[in-house]
């Protein structure tokens, strides 16, 4: 684990008293706790409805959870949270409110989102776009819309990348894994790679494609790059004509969505206080209620909203996004943790770690703060994941024995949607094991007793003994719910969107703008015509120079 750091002025003496406590004797030390406080378990855990947040098998005790909230004043948490719903411009650096709570919220729901010279009800403009959503995806499965050849669309592809891509994937899969009654199937083109198109497309009917272009800026290179492959894999099937039966988009940009042909009744809007990587409410989500039903997506906005609402409104301390931050917090700034695992014991989440990635890296990897002065604390951890218990037969080993901490979120339904309760009960088993495991450990005094129980001689028992030891003492959450449904994906979604505002505040950064990712464009565009055949080099490192030279030589494209 590396050193806590210490942090600017405001929240330095927080951040300092929490290092402090991490810091004393056994300050990292779970299985105490327990042992010390028979009702640590409901004393550390919090509730909305059904859905409970267990972070009891972590090393904070009630002055660590004290502390944490004293951070939570110093950052002034809670003005951070009336602005946010208050629609004021938190994206400072690009002066945007951060408003996709707008996007789930009732319509009529006071909200509205200030811009540099006014503001807007964000409300009633997201109720009035979900309604010409709705109307289009009741048009599409009732056949009224169909496509050039007057087939009904079987298929929709949605063409997008980053936020335009990833929330809409994770909630249609979620959504459709192991059903049946599914009105249409959904694909995904995101990747600029061409082999991600030709599979795609490979045994699609371009006559029964309804093609989505999902970019917020609808400028980004792939996704204009793919949009204009599957124009083409249309037109060249269907005619150019067709291209305004089968396409509809989604941005904010509507002037170039016109320039590329689709008419305006084939444009769903949205405002620039939606994030990317907040976009899956908005009309980039429409592959949703095209692929699973109206009657679901309204659900999973519905979920959302409730946790919007107990966000909002749920004291802190028995508020789950802002004691999940906290936790999180906990790990990152007062125990040094550098990662941060997902493992959702369902095989419908299995996008869901690909999402948070983006949500809380490109939200939080930041390293300045809102001043444009360095950063004295770390910020947001590595997240990597997978479902378990496939995680558990491939990087758990790392988990129990390496030599870093990692802690973990286990994410659990109590009810799954299918009918065998005994592979559910299977499923459960392993995620209770593991998060016991992580914290219990097995000694290895215990590990010589077992052995020599099972008869193994002395020297063998040295031998193996220190391998066979699990340190334990490393921390989990679970979230435990009755079911994925559409609501609860919703609420689980929204749960860590907040969690990582949270975070964004405490750590005094701008959690809403993600200007890392725009050198590498810039790069990439200067580069691409350098690849063509005989273009000249373009000046570059050497490295870079020397392996754009060879590859081009181990091309056969001529000039
Ligand atoms: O490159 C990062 C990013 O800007 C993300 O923030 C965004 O979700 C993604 O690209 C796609 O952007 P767009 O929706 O504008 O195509």
């Amino acid at each position: 684990m590396t050193q806590a750091q210490p942090a600017p002025a405001s929240t330095r003496a927080a951040f300092a008293h929490l290092a402090a406590l991490a810091a004393r004797p056994g300050g990292t030390r779970i299985t105490p706790l327990f042992a010390a406080d028979p009702a640590r378990a409901e004393r550390f855990a919090a509730h909305l409805d059904d859905l409970t947040l267990d972070f009891s098998k972590s090393s904070i005790d009630d002055s660590a959870l004290d502390a944490l909230f004293d951070l939570a004043a110093a950052a002034d948490l809670e003005g951070f949270r009336a602005r946010l719903f208050a629609g004021e411009m938190v994206n400072v650096t690009e002066r945007r409110a951060a408003l996709h709570m707008a996007l789930r919220a009732p319509a009529g729901a006071a909200m509205r989102a200030q811009l540099p010279g006014g503001s807007e009800d964000a409300a009633a403009l997201s109720a009035h776009e979900r309604d010409r959503m709705r109307a289009f995806v009741e048009a599409v499965h009732s056949g009224r819309v169909v496509g050039a050849t007057g087939r009904r669309f079987a298929t929709v592809v949605t063409v997008g990348i980053g936020g335009s891509d990833l929330g809409p994937r994770v909630a249609t899969e979620a959504l459709s894994i192991g059903r049946s009654d599914t009105p249409m199937q959904a694909r995904f083109l995101s990747n600029v790679d061409g082999h991600a198109f030709a599979d795609t497309v490979k045994d699609l009917d371009p006559a029964t494609t309804l093609v989505l272009i999902a970019s917020k800026t609808f400028t980004t290179q792939e996704t204009m790059m793919n949009a204009a492959a599957m124009r083409g894999w249309i037109a060249d099937a269907l005619g150019e004509g067709a291209v305004a039966h089968h396409f509809a988009a989604l941005s904010t940009n509507l002037s170039a969505v016109a320039a590329f042909g689709i008419a305006s009744e084939r444009v769903f809007g949205f405002r620039d206080w939606v994030g990317g990587r907040y976009s899956l409410w908005s009309p980039v989500g429409l592959v949703i209620p095209l692929a699973v039903g109206w009657d679901r997506f309204q659900a999973m906005l519905d979920g959302a909203w409730s946790m919007d609402v107990h966000f909002r409104d749920a004291p802190l301390r028995r508020n789950l996004p802002v004691l999940l931050g906290l936790v999180g917090v906990w790990h990152t700034n007062a125990l040094g943790c550098a990662t941060q695992c997902i493992l959702a014991y369902d095989d419908r989440l299995r996008r869901f770690p690909a999402h948070l990635q983006q949500v809380e890296m490109e939200s939080n990897g930041k390293r300045v703060v809102l001043s444009g002065e360095p950063a004295e604390t770390d910020t947001c951890p590595i997240l990597f994941g997978e479902p378990g218990t496939n995680a558990q037969h491939s990087f758990m080993q790392l988990l129990h024995q390496g030599t870093r901490v990692i802690p973990v979120d286990f994410l659990l339904a109590a009810e799954p949607d299918h009918n065998r309760p005994e592979a559910h009960r299977a499923l459960a088993a392993n995620a209770f094991a593991q998060a016991e495991a992580l914290m219990r450990g097995k000694s290895e005094a215990t590990l010589r007793e077992e052995m020599a129980a099972a008869g193994m001689a002395p020297a063998e028992i040295d031998r193996l003994a220190p391998h066979r030891v699990a340190p334990g003492e490393r921390p989990s959450n679970t979230i435990l719910f009755r079911r994925l449904d559409a609501f609860t994906l919703g609420r689980l979604i929204a749960l860590y969107e907040h969690k990582v505002a949270v975070q964004g505040c405490l750590w005094g950064i701008d959690s809403f703008d993600q200007w890392g990712v725009e050198l590498g464009k810039q790069l990439a565009g200067g580069i691409l015509p350098e690849l063509t055949p005989g273009a000249p080099a373009g000046a570059h490192d050497a490295s870079t120079t020397a392996l754009i030279a060879r590859f081009k030589a181990l091309r056969h494209e001529t000039a």
